[in-house]
Protein backbone atom coordinates (compact mmCIF):
# COMPACT_ATOMS: atom_id res chain seq x y z
CA UNK A 1 0.00 0.00 0.00
CA UNK A 2 0.97 3.53 -0.32
CA UNK A 3 -0.41 6.47 1.01
CA UNK A 4 0.72 10.12 1.30
CA UNK A 5 -0.80 12.68 4.05
CA UNK A 6 -0.98 16.38 3.22
CA UNK A 7 2.50 16.36 0.81
CA UNK A 8 3.99 19.16 -0.46
CA UNK A 9 7.06 19.57 -2.49
CA UNK A 10 8.21 23.17 -2.94
CA UNK A 11 11.81 23.30 -5.04
CA UNK A 12 14.36 26.67 -3.98
CA UNK A 13 16.05 26.86 -7.43
CA UNK A 14 19.30 28.93 -7.41
CA UNK A 15 20.40 30.21 -10.62
CA UNK A 16 24.05 31.93 -10.54
CA UNK A 17 23.81 31.85 -6.52
CA UNK A 18 20.87 33.87 -6.34
CA UNK A 19 17.07 32.62 -5.56
CA UNK A 20 15.38 32.72 -8.48
CA UNK A 21 12.14 31.77 -6.66
CA UNK A 22 9.94 29.05 -4.98
CA UNK A 23 8.10 26.36 -7.26
CA UNK A 24 5.53 24.79 -5.75
CA UNK A 25 5.24 21.64 -7.95
CA UNK A 26 3.17 19.19 -5.12
CA UNK A 27 0.54 20.94 -2.89
CA UNK A 28 -1.11 19.02 0.26
CA UNK A 29 -1.50 15.83 -1.80
CA UNK A 30 -3.61 12.93 -0.27
CA UNK A 31 -3.80 9.96 -2.08
CA UNK A 32 -4.41 6.04 -0.65
CA UNK A 33 -3.82 3.57 -2.28
CA UNK A 34 -4.61 0.10 -1.17
CA UNK A 35 -2.51 -3.08 -1.78
CA UNK A 36 -2.61 -4.97 -5.17
CA UNK A 37 -4.11 -2.37 -6.99
CA UNK A 38 -3.25 -0.51 -9.98
CA UNK A 39 -3.40 3.53 -9.61
CA UNK A 40 -3.16 6.28 -12.13
CA UNK A 41 -2.03 9.92 -11.71
CA UNK A 42 -3.00 11.60 -15.30
CA UNK A 43 -1.59 15.11 -15.92
CA UNK A 44 -0.68 17.20 -18.30
CA UNK A 45 3.16 18.26 -18.34
CA UNK A 46 5.19 20.16 -15.69
CA UNK A 47 1.83 19.32 -13.83
CA UNK A 48 3.96 17.67 -10.42
CA UNK A 49 3.85 14.14 -11.83
CA UNK A 50 7.24 12.88 -11.30
CA UNK A 51 7.61 15.25 -8.47
CA UNK A 52 4.60 13.25 -6.60
CA UNK A 53 5.74 9.43 -7.87
CA UNK A 54 9.54 10.66 -6.90
CA UNK A 55 8.17 11.86 -3.15
CA UNK A 56 6.66 8.08 -2.62
CA UNK A 57 10.73 6.16 -2.40
CA UNK A 58 12.04 9.80 -1.15
CA UNK A 59 14.28 10.56 -4.44
CA UNK A 60 12.51 13.55 -3.41
CA UNK A 61 11.86 14.53 0.32
CA UNK A 62 8.83 16.46 0.56
CA UNK A 63 8.82 19.80 1.74
CA UNK A 64 6.04 18.63 4.59
CA UNK A 65 3.78 15.45 4.93
CA UNK A 66 3.71 11.82 5.59
CA UNK A 67 4.65 9.22 3.29
CA UNK A 68 3.35 5.66 4.29
CA UNK A 69 4.89 2.39 1.87
CA UNK A 70 4.26 -0.89 3.06
CA UNK A 71 3.11 0.20 6.68
CA UNK A 72 6.22 2.01 7.02
CA UNK A 73 6.85 5.94 7.46
CA UNK A 74 9.28 7.00 5.14
CA UNK A 75 10.28 10.37 6.28
CA UNK A 76 11.16 9.05 9.57
CA UNK A 77 13.72 6.72 8.53
CA UNK A 78 17.52 7.09 8.60
CA UNK A 79 19.91 6.44 5.71
CA UNK A 80 20.04 2.80 6.45
CA UNK A 81 16.71 1.88 6.40
CA UNK A 82 15.50 3.92 3.87
CA UNK A 83 18.21 1.80 1.70
CA UNK A 84 16.34 -1.17 3.06
CA UNK A 85 12.47 -0.11 2.52
CA UNK A 86 13.67 0.94 -1.27
CA UNK A 87 14.00 -2.54 -1.67
CA UNK A 88 10.39 -3.09 -1.96
CA UNK A 89 9.80 -0.30 -3.83
CA UNK A 90 11.04 -0.74 -7.39
CA UNK A 91 10.89 2.04 -10.02
CA UNK A 92 10.76 2.09 -13.83
CA UNK A 93 11.09 5.41 -16.45
CA UNK A 94 10.05 6.60 -19.70
CA UNK A 95 14.25 6.12 -20.51
CA UNK A 96 14.45 3.15 -18.86
CA UNK A 97 18.36 3.98 -17.51
CA UNK A 98 20.26 0.93 -18.15
CA UNK A 99 23.59 0.59 -17.64
CA UNK A 100 24.79 0.38 -21.43
CA UNK A 101 28.30 -1.45 -20.48
CA UNK A 102 26.42 -4.40 -18.60
CA UNK A 103 24.24 -6.94 -21.01
CA UNK A 104 20.79 -7.63 -19.68
CA UNK A 105 21.71 -10.80 -16.76
CA UNK A 106 23.95 -8.37 -15.56
CA UNK A 107 21.38 -5.20 -15.57
CA UNK A 108 19.01 -7.17 -13.84
CA UNK A 109 21.23 -8.80 -11.39
CA UNK A 110 22.64 -5.38 -10.33
CA UNK A 111 20.71 -4.50 -7.19
CA UNK A 112 21.08 -7.67 -5.80
CA UNK A 113 24.75 -7.59 -6.17
CA UNK A 114 24.43 -4.06 -4.13
CA UNK A 115 22.61 -6.19 -1.72
CA UNK A 116 25.32 -8.52 -1.13
CA UNK A 117 23.58 -11.36 -2.73
CA UNK A 118 25.66 -14.55 -3.56
CA UNK A 119 26.24 -15.77 -7.28
CA UNK A 120 24.02 -19.07 -7.19
CA UNK A 121 21.19 -16.66 -5.41
CA UNK A 122 21.57 -14.06 -8.01
CA UNK A 123 21.40 -16.29 -11.08
CA UNK A 124 18.55 -17.85 -9.39
CA UNK A 125 16.70 -15.06 -9.26
CA UNK A 126 17.53 -13.54 -12.33
CA UNK A 127 16.76 -16.50 -14.53
CA UNK A 128 13.29 -16.85 -13.74
CA UNK A 129 12.72 -12.57 -14.14
CA UNK A 130 14.21 -13.24 -17.70
CA UNK A 131 11.56 -15.84 -18.36
CA UNK A 132 8.82 -13.80 -17.12
CA UNK A 133 9.71 -10.80 -18.96
CA UNK A 134 9.61 -13.19 -21.81
CA UNK A 135 13.91 -12.32 -22.83
CA UNK A 136 15.22 -15.45 -21.46
CA UNK A 137 16.96 -15.60 -25.32
CA UNK A 138 18.48 -11.97 -24.98
CA UNK A 139 20.68 -13.14 -21.32
CA UNK A 140 23.81 -12.23 -23.34
CA UNK A 141 22.82 -9.04 -25.08
CA UNK A 142 23.59 -5.14 -24.38
CA UNK A 143 20.98 -2.83 -23.95
CA UNK A 144 21.90 -0.86 -27.67
CA UNK A 145 21.31 -4.58 -29.38
CA UNK A 146 17.09 -4.27 -28.13
CA UNK A 147 14.17 -2.81 -28.99
CA UNK A 148 13.02 0.48 -26.58
CA UNK A 149 10.39 -2.87 -25.47
CA UNK A 150 12.85 -4.73 -24.75
CA UNK A 151 14.73 -2.34 -22.86
CA UNK A 152 11.73 -1.40 -20.87
CA UNK A 153 11.73 -5.55 -20.19
CA UNK A 154 15.08 -5.62 -18.68
CA UNK A 155 14.22 -2.33 -16.44
CA UNK A 156 10.84 -3.84 -15.26
CA UNK A 157 12.89 -7.35 -14.29
CA UNK A 158 15.34 -5.24 -12.51
CA UNK A 159 12.91 -3.38 -10.71
CA UNK A 160 11.33 -6.43 -9.30
CA UNK A 161 14.72 -8.39 -8.90
CA UNK A 162 14.11 -7.08 -5.01
CA UNK A 163 10.83 -8.41 -4.95
CA UNK A 164 9.40 -5.30 -4.22
CA UNK A 165 5.86 -5.08 -2.73
CA UNK A 166 5.47 -1.57 -4.79
CA UNK A 167 6.04 -0.74 -8.40
CA UNK A 168 6.40 3.11 -9.27
CA UNK A 169 6.20 3.42 -12.83
CA UNK A 170 7.07 7.15 -13.92
CA UNK A 171 5.69 7.45 -18.01
CA UNK A 172 6.85 4.15 -18.67
CA UNK A 173 5.72 3.66 -22.09
CA UNK A 174 5.77 7.66 -23.23
CA UNK A 175 8.93 6.79 -25.09
CA UNK A 176 6.91 3.54 -27.31
CA UNK A 177 4.69 2.93 -29.93
CA UNK A 178 1.07 2.35 -29.54
CA UNK A 179 1.71 -1.78 -30.07
CA UNK A 180 4.56 -2.30 -28.02
CA UNK A 181 2.71 0.23 -25.66
CA UNK A 182 0.14 -2.14 -24.99
CA UNK A 183 2.43 -5.27 -24.68
CA UNK A 184 4.21 -3.49 -21.72
CA UNK A 185 1.02 -2.77 -20.18
CA UNK A 186 0.09 -6.31 -20.27
CA UNK A 187 3.27 -7.60 -18.81
CA UNK A 188 2.60 -4.91 -15.80
CA UNK A 189 -0.91 -6.07 -15.63
CA UNK A 190 0.02 -9.94 -15.51
CA UNK A 191 2.33 -8.94 -12.59
CA UNK A 192 -0.34 -7.15 -10.68
CA UNK A 193 -2.38 -10.25 -11.44
CA UNK A 194 0.51 -12.56 -10.48
CA UNK A 195 2.59 -11.15 -8.19
CA UNK A 196 -0.23 -9.16 -6.31
CA UNK A 197 2.51 -6.30 -6.86
CA UNK A 198 0.55 -2.68 -5.90
CA UNK A 199 1.44 -0.30 -9.24
CA UNK A 200 1.47 3.60 -9.03
CA UNK A 201 1.60 4.56 -12.45
CA UNK A 202 1.93 7.84 -13.80
CA UNK A 203 0.67 8.97 -17.35
CA UNK A 204 -0.29 12.02 -19.87
CA UNK A 205 -2.09 9.56 -21.84
CA UNK A 206 -5.56 8.43 -21.40
CA UNK A 207 -5.37 5.06 -23.08
CA UNK A 208 -3.14 3.79 -20.47
CA UNK A 209 -5.18 4.82 -17.47
CA UNK A 210 -8.20 3.31 -19.57
CA UNK A 211 -6.38 -0.76 -20.57
CA UNK A 212 -4.51 -0.92 -17.24
CA UNK A 213 -5.61 1.10 -13.68
CA UNK A 214 -8.37 0.32 -11.05
CA UNK A 215 -8.35 3.82 -10.12
CA UNK A 216 -7.03 7.40 -11.37
CA UNK A 217 -6.28 10.82 -9.53
CA UNK A 218 -6.19 14.00 -11.75
CA UNK A 219 -3.23 16.44 -11.16
CA UNK A 220 -3.39 20.21 -12.19
CA UNK A 221 -0.65 22.18 -11.52
CA UNK A 222 0.35 20.40 -8.36
CA UNK A 223 -2.69 19.31 -7.10
CA UNK A 224 -4.66 16.19 -6.44
CA UNK A 225 -8.21 17.25 -8.28
CA UNK A 226 -9.87 14.13 -9.05
CA UNK A 227 -9.84 11.10 -7.60
CA UNK A 228 -11.96 8.26 -9.01
CA UNK A 229 -12.57 4.89 -10.47
CA UNK A 230 -11.66 4.36 -13.93
CA UNK A 231 -15.21 4.20 -15.09
CA UNK A 232 -16.49 6.75 -13.00
CA UNK A 233 -13.73 9.29 -14.77
CA UNK A 234 -14.77 8.19 -18.26
CA UNK A 235 -18.36 8.65 -17.89
CA UNK A 236 -18.47 11.91 -15.51
CA UNK A 237 -15.45 13.55 -15.11
CA UNK A 238 -16.09 16.68 -12.41
CA UNK A 239 -13.59 18.88 -13.60
CA UNK A 240 -13.00 21.27 -16.71
CA UNK A 241 -9.13 19.69 -17.32
CA UNK A 242 -10.84 16.10 -16.50
CA UNK A 243 -13.55 16.89 -19.34
CA UNK A 244 -10.62 18.53 -21.12
CA UNK A 245 -8.65 14.82 -21.23
CA UNK A 246 -11.86 12.92 -21.71
CA UNK A 247 -12.79 14.83 -25.17
CA UNK A 248 -9.02 14.49 -26.19
CA UNK A 249 -8.96 10.82 -25.61
CA UNK A 250 -13.08 10.02 -27.55
CA UNK A 251 -11.52 12.90 -30.14
CA UNK A 252 -15.42 13.67 -30.67
CA UNK A 253 -15.06 17.56 -31.33
CA UNK A 254 -17.05 19.03 -34.31
CA UNK A 255 -16.13 19.02 -37.52
CA UNK A 256 -14.52 22.38 -38.87
CA UNK A 257 -17.14 23.29 -41.24
CA UNK A 258 -19.90 23.19 -38.17
CA UNK A 259 -17.66 25.22 -36.11
CA UNK A 260 -17.27 27.91 -38.53
CA UNK A 261 -21.24 27.95 -39.28
CA UNK A 262 -21.63 27.91 -34.83
CA UNK A 263 -23.49 31.42 -33.16
CA UNK A 264 -23.65 32.22 -29.40
CA UNK A 265 -26.95 33.09 -29.47
CA UNK A 266 -29.79 31.06 -30.74
CA UNK A 267 -31.91 33.25 -33.18
CA UNK A 268 -35.42 32.46 -34.94
CA UNK A 269 -34.19 30.59 -37.50
CA UNK A 270 -31.31 28.27 -35.52
CA UNK A 271 -31.08 25.15 -34.63
CA UNK A 272 -29.13 24.07 -31.34
CA UNK A 273 -25.73 22.05 -31.61
CA UNK A 274 -25.47 19.53 -28.98
CA UNK A 275 -23.02 17.00 -27.33
CA UNK A 276 -24.68 14.25 -25.51
CA UNK A 277 -23.29 12.09 -23.21
CA UNK A 278 -24.51 9.00 -21.87
CA UNK A 279 -23.80 6.11 -19.29
CA UNK A 280 -24.89 3.33 -17.65
CA UNK A 281 -28.60 2.92 -18.62
CA UNK A 282 -29.27 5.39 -21.56
CA UNK A 283 -26.84 4.11 -23.66
CA UNK A 284 -28.47 0.66 -23.96
CA UNK A 285 -32.34 2.68 -24.07
CA UNK A 286 -33.87 4.14 -27.59
CA UNK A 287 -33.49 7.55 -26.69
CA UNK A 288 -33.27 9.20 -30.21
CA UNK A 289 -36.15 7.60 -31.25
CA UNK A 290 -37.71 8.15 -27.89
CA UNK A 291 -36.86 11.25 -28.11
CA UNK A 292 -38.16 12.61 -31.46
CA UNK A 293 -41.66 10.68 -30.79
CA UNK A 294 -42.54 12.38 -27.83
CA UNK A 295 -40.97 15.95 -28.38
CA UNK A 296 -41.47 16.16 -31.84
CA UNK A 297 -37.97 17.27 -33.09
CA UNK A 298 -36.28 15.53 -35.96
CA UNK A 299 -32.12 14.31 -34.90
CA UNK A 300 -29.90 14.61 -37.17
CA UNK A 301 -26.47 12.86 -35.96
CA UNK A 302 -22.84 14.62 -36.71
CA UNK A 303 -20.78 12.38 -35.28
CA UNK A 304 -21.09 9.32 -32.61
CA UNK A 305 -19.07 7.12 -30.68
CA UNK A 306 -19.10 4.39 -27.66
CA UNK A 307 -16.44 3.53 -25.50
CA UNK A 308 -16.06 0.25 -23.06
CA UNK A 309 -14.04 1.19 -19.79
CA UNK A 310 -13.90 -1.13 -16.99
CA UNK A 311 -18.01 -2.68 -16.89
CA UNK A 312 -19.00 1.26 -18.14
CA UNK A 313 -20.39 1.74 -21.31
CA UNK A 314 -19.69 5.31 -22.28
CA UNK A 315 -22.04 6.98 -25.32
CA UNK A 316 -21.23 9.92 -27.29
CA UNK A 317 -22.93 11.82 -29.34
CA UNK A 318 -23.02 15.62 -31.70
CA UNK A 319 -26.13 15.84 -33.06
CA UNK A 320 -28.73 18.84 -34.97
CA UNK A 321 -32.24 19.18 -33.04
CA UNK A 322 -34.50 20.30 -35.45
CA UNK A 323 -37.53 21.48 -34.96
CA UNK A 324 -39.26 25.00 -33.15
CA UNK A 325 -37.92 26.64 -30.28
CA UNK A 326 -40.89 25.32 -27.95
CA UNK A 327 -39.98 21.58 -29.64
CA UNK A 328 -36.28 22.06 -29.09
CA UNK A 329 -36.49 23.55 -25.09
CA UNK A 330 -38.95 20.39 -24.70
CA UNK A 331 -36.41 18.06 -26.20
CA UNK A 332 -33.35 19.41 -23.97
CA UNK A 333 -35.59 18.89 -20.56
CA UNK A 334 -36.43 15.47 -22.00
CA UNK A 335 -32.98 14.49 -21.94
CA UNK A 336 -31.64 15.88 -19.01
CA UNK A 337 -34.16 13.87 -17.30
CA UNK A 338 -32.48 10.93 -18.98
CA UNK A 339 -29.45 11.65 -16.84
CA UNK A 340 -27.56 12.62 -20.30
CA UNK A 341 -25.63 15.09 -19.75
CA UNK A 342 -25.99 18.09 -22.59
CA UNK A 343 -23.58 20.42 -23.79
CA UNK A 344 -24.96 23.31 -26.40
CA UNK A 345 -21.84 23.85 -28.24
CA UNK A 346 -24.31 26.54 -30.43
CA UNK A 347 -26.51 27.18 -32.86
CA UNK A 348 -26.53 27.04 -36.54
CA UNK A 349 -28.67 28.69 -38.74
CA UNK A 350 -31.66 26.58 -40.96
CA UNK A 351 -30.63 25.82 -44.15
CA UNK A 352 -34.15 25.51 -45.89
N1 LIG B 1 14.69 19.63 -9.33
C1 LIG B 1 13.85 20.64 -9.63
N2 LIG B 1 14.17 21.91 -9.32
C2 LIG B 1 13.32 22.94 -9.58
N3 LIG B 1 12.13 22.79 -10.16
C3 LIG B 1 11.74 21.53 -10.49
C4 LIG B 1 12.58 20.39 -10.25
N4 LIG B 1 11.94 19.29 -10.69
C5 LIG B 1 10.77 19.71 -11.19
N5 LIG B 1 10.63 21.05 -11.07
C6 LIG B 1 9.46 21.87 -11.47
O1 LIG B 1 8.34 21.35 -10.78
C7 LIG B 1 7.18 21.34 -11.62
C8 LIG B 1 6.66 19.91 -11.76
O2 LIG B 1 7.61 19.12 -12.46
P1 LIG B 1 7.43 17.54 -12.67
O3 LIG B 1 7.12 16.92 -11.38
O4 LIG B 1 8.64 17.06 -13.39
O5 LIG B 1 6.16 17.50 -13.63
P2 LIG B 1 5.65 16.36 -14.67
O6 LIG B 1 6.36 15.08 -14.34
O7 LIG B 1 4.18 16.32 -14.45
O8 LIG B 1 5.98 16.86 -16.04
C9 LIG B 1 7.63 21.95 -12.94
O9 LIG B 1 7.31 23.32 -12.90
C10 LIG B 1 9.12 21.74 -12.94
O10 LIG B 1 9.77 22.72 -13.70
MG1 LIG C 1 7.52 13.78 -15.48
Amino acid sequence: MIELKNVSKTYFSKANGSDTGAVHALKNADLYIPKGTIHGVIGLSGAGKSTLIRCVNLLERPTEGSVTVNGQEMTRLNAQELNRARHRIGMIFQHFNLLTTRNVFDNIALPLELMGRSKKAIRERVLPLLELVGLSDKTHQFPAQLSGGQKQRVAIARALASEPAVLLCDEATSALDPQTTGSILELLRDINHTLGITILLITHEMEVVKSICHRVSLISDGELVEDAVVGDFFTSPRTQLGREFLNDFLQLAPPKELVNRLQENPGDATHPIVRLTFSGDAVSTPLISQLARECGVDVSILQAKVESIQERTLGLMIAELLGTPEQTQQAMHFLESHQLQIEVLGHVQRDD
